[in-house]
């Protein structure tokens, strides 16, 4: 007989029930802060959507396109049927000797393709990825601040603990190691560095990163030495590698990256170079966390790479025209910038009692305009905000204007305000 149950059974109660369980999140978890600037997108798709004539100044991601020979050769490695499988870690093998020639005719340096490079998925995995190699519980890794969020990302993934250090222009933004505490320096296992500097553009003299390499080998610190920004040096300033400087190579990871060389950002390509033990370090973090970049991926990097000599000169050139305009538009305004040597940031400070995310807030909701405050980097940053000049003269030009419009409404403000202050004291 067949049965007459419903073939349908409810479901059972803990399927549709909403409850207070929450799977208990780690007490490394809870240590790890907010990320100031994660509400920006969300902001900024809702002013397009009501109409506003939004200019973006804020992630470092150029408007620009990356070289043809890097699409073209996507274009083909995407119907090569080798280049879709697993690249684990040895990934494309030419990428590497593109990445060795890179290095010998950029900066005069030799590397061993197979067992001193490591590709990456971008930079940033890398940079966050090597702290798990160097540090544990109880270890301080230097993290200058403001700085990219990579560096504190990768100590508290670890466990240890970071040392904050304050850029500011008393020290043109370099980390001054003999600032810092004894019992700090002590249990110092890893320093993060990057100059070019992102977001202050401050520039490392060749006499200070000799210092610093002889201090990390004096005290048995890896040097995490961030060059995301090595081919945006303009004025004739060519920045170097770390391992131009003496010794560098017993103590020093070296990052770079395609993404603002070859405006290919969403591409997630990069490097890192080391010695081979340090390289192999970072290899085998890796071999837990990814299986490797896509290889054809890695073959455009190859060509983007061997187009360095043709792309990367005109490619400075615009971005020069667009700062030397936005240097002049923010001037005009009123604001005190400098003009930068390298990268794509001006790191443009505020006047004393303006808070930098009260003025990027207003900048923004009020005015349309996408800058970054400096707090947003953490307290190190605070009284100076960013912009990146990845927009056309025209566009920054109009970005500043609005930006000098907020500035005085602001310091009109404040100055009302004080002088209500001081009527109602009387
Ligand atoms: C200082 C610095 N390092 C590294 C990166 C990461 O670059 P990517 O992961 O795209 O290679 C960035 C990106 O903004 C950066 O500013």
């Amino acid at each position: 007989m067949r049965s007459t149950r419903s073939s349908v059974r409810p479901r059972p109660d803990f399927f549709t029930r909403t409850t207070d369980i929450m799977p208990r999140l780690s007490q490394r978890f809870a240590g790890f802060p907010a990320y100031p600037l994660a509400h920006i997108p969300a902001r900024k798709k809702a002013l397009l959507d009501a109409g506003v004539d939004v200019i973006d100044l804020g992630a470092g991601d150029a408007d620009l396109a990356p070289p043809d020979a890097a699409v073209l050769a996507l274009q083909k490695s995407a119907t090569i049927p080798a280049l879709q499988r697993y690249g684990f870690g040895l990934g494309h093998v030419p990428y590497r000797h593109a990445i060795t020639r890179f290095m010998h005719k950029r900066f005069g340096l030799e590397f061993d393709p197979l067992t001193e490079i490591v590709p990456l998925l971008g930079s940033k995995e890398g940079l966050a990825h090597v702290a798990f190699a160097y540090l544990g519980p109880g270890d301080v890794a230097i993290i200058p601040e403001p700085a990219y969020q990579a560096y504190l990302g990768g100590t508290l993934l670890s466990d240890a603990t970071p040392y904050y250090y304050a850029l500011r222009p008393r020290t043109n933004f370099l980390v001054e190691l003999d600032d810092i505490p004894e019992d700090a320096l002590a249990g110092t296992r890893v320093l993060y560095l990057n100059y070019p500097n992102n977001p202050t553009a401050a520039i490392a003299p060749r006499e200070y990163l000799e210092r610093v390499v002889a201090t990390c080998r004096e005290r048995d610190i890896l040097l995490v030495y961030d060059n995301a920004y090595s081919e945006m040096g303009f004025d004739g300033y060519v920045p170097p590698s770390i391992f131009e400087i003496d010794g560098a190579k017993d103590v020093a990871i070296e990052f770079h990256s395609l993404s603002k060389t070859f405006n290919m950002t969403g591409w997630r390509c990069g490097w890192a170079v080391a010695k081979p033990e340090i390289a192999g370090a970072l290899s085998r973090v890796k071999g837990f966390a990814d299986t490797g970049q896509y290889m054809a991926i890695q073959a455009a990097g190859v060509a983007a790479l061997d187009s360095w000599e043709t792309f990367v000169p005109g490619n400075l050139k615009v971005f020069a025209e667009r700062r030397d305009a936005a240097v002049a538009a923010f001037r005009a305004e009123g604001f005190t910038c400098d003009v930068p040597k390298a990268t794509m940031y001006l790191w443009i400070p505020l006047p004393e009692g303006i808070a930098s995310k009260e003025f990027a807030d207003i900048l923004r909701e009020e005015e349309g305009v996408i800058v970054l405050p400096g707090s947003g980097f953490g307290e190190g940053g605070e009284g100076f905000f960013r912009i990146s000049f990845i927009q056309p003269p025209n566009r920054l030009a109009e970005a500043a204007a609005r930006a000098g419009r907020v500035l005085n409404t602001m310091l009109y403000r404040a100055a009302h305000s004080e002088s209500n202050i001081a009527t109602s004291v009387l």
